[in-house]
């Protein structure tokens, strides 16, 4: 990624992960400007990545190719508001990683027409794992959406989206999922505990076949469903587990949690507007 100004509107928990990955992948640290109210935060910031940071968001952007808003999704407009005139007059690439704010509403907030990115990144992006959704609105041109690309890839894998509308099926699945995956592991920790398992070795086993099971499903060729057929052989154990979950309805269950999630999102989405 060529070298331009990038600045960061919040210093928290995902502008912390976001910078050390462009760190890591030796992004120039006078490239790189945050805006941050709490001066510990900044202070740990500073020492940390040797970026460049200060209290002022109008300073901070000047200039700036870039701006990521890393702020709460009930902050965001107070924070898009007072900068609107600036990042019209510059054009800079407005990219947005609040979960459910709108770029309709993003695009009204900064009072006119701005390139606008709208991402959904899960927790994992705190350990350089994330998957992400993105959406581009009209205004952006192929530079910009390789700018926002290479910035977030650098947490985790991107995924394009051509109808915004997607993005509450992408917060139901990616954005929630990883707790889905989370109770999975603490449902299985517990049951082979209750079977006679030490804690230590159900912990242990159980996150390590998450894993190994992620790991296998993205190197393989072939599909989840192949997979999961190879390891079943007839009258083993696996088929017995199996045919139980089926029994349970599994399927049906995660359609249920997924709809509800979407819809959730997309009320969200309708309130976070009316503020
Ligand atoms: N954490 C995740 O894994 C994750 C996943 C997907 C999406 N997201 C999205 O990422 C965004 C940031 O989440 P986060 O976990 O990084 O939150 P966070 O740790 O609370 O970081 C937000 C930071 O922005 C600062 N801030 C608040 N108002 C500001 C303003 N007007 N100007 C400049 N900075 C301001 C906050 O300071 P104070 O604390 O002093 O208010 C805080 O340090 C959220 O919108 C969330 O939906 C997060």
């Amino acid at each position: 990624m060529p070298a331009q100004r990038i600045a960061f509107i919040g210093g928290g928990n995902m502008a912390h992960s976001l910078i050390g990955g462009l760190m890591a992948d030796g992004y120039p640290a006078d490239c790189v400007h945050v805006a941050e109210p709490d001066a510990e935060k900044r202070r740990d910031l500073a020492n940390r990545f040797g970026i460049i940071v200060q209290g002022d968001n109008q300073e901070a952007i000047r200039g700036a190719k870039a701006v990521v808003f890393a702020v709460k999704p009930q902050t965001i407009k107070s924070a898009l508001e007072p900068l609107g005139p600036l990042l019209r007059k510059q054009q800079s690439l407005v990219i947005s990683i609040a979960a459910g704010v709108r770029e309709s509403d993003i695009s009204r907030w900064l009072g006119g027409q701005v390139p606008v990115v709208r991402s959904m990144p899960n927790t994992p992006a705190l350990v350089r794992a994330g998957a992400t959704a993105l959406y581009a609105n009209e205004h952006v041109s192929q530079r910009q959406r390789d700018l926002a690309e290479s910035l977030l890839r650098a947490v985790g894998i991107t995924q394009w989206l051509d109808d915004e509308s997607l993005l509450d099926i992408v917060t139901a699945l990616s954005g929630s999922g990883p707790a889905y995956f989370f109770l999975l592991m603490e449902i299985l920790e517990k049951v082979a505990i209750e079977l006679g398992l030490p804690q230590q070795a159900a912990r242990l086993l159980t996150l390590e076949t998450a894993l190994g099971a992620a790991r296998m499903a993205l190197e393989s060729d072939e599909d989840p469903a192949c997979l999961r057929q190879r390891v079943t052989s007839a009258g083993g154990t696996t088929q017995a587990a199996t045919r139980v979950l089926e029994n349970g309805d599994l399927h049906e269950l995660f359609r249920r949690a997924l709809q509800t999630a979407t819809d959730r999102a997309r009320e969200l989405g309708r309130l976070l507007g009316e503020q």
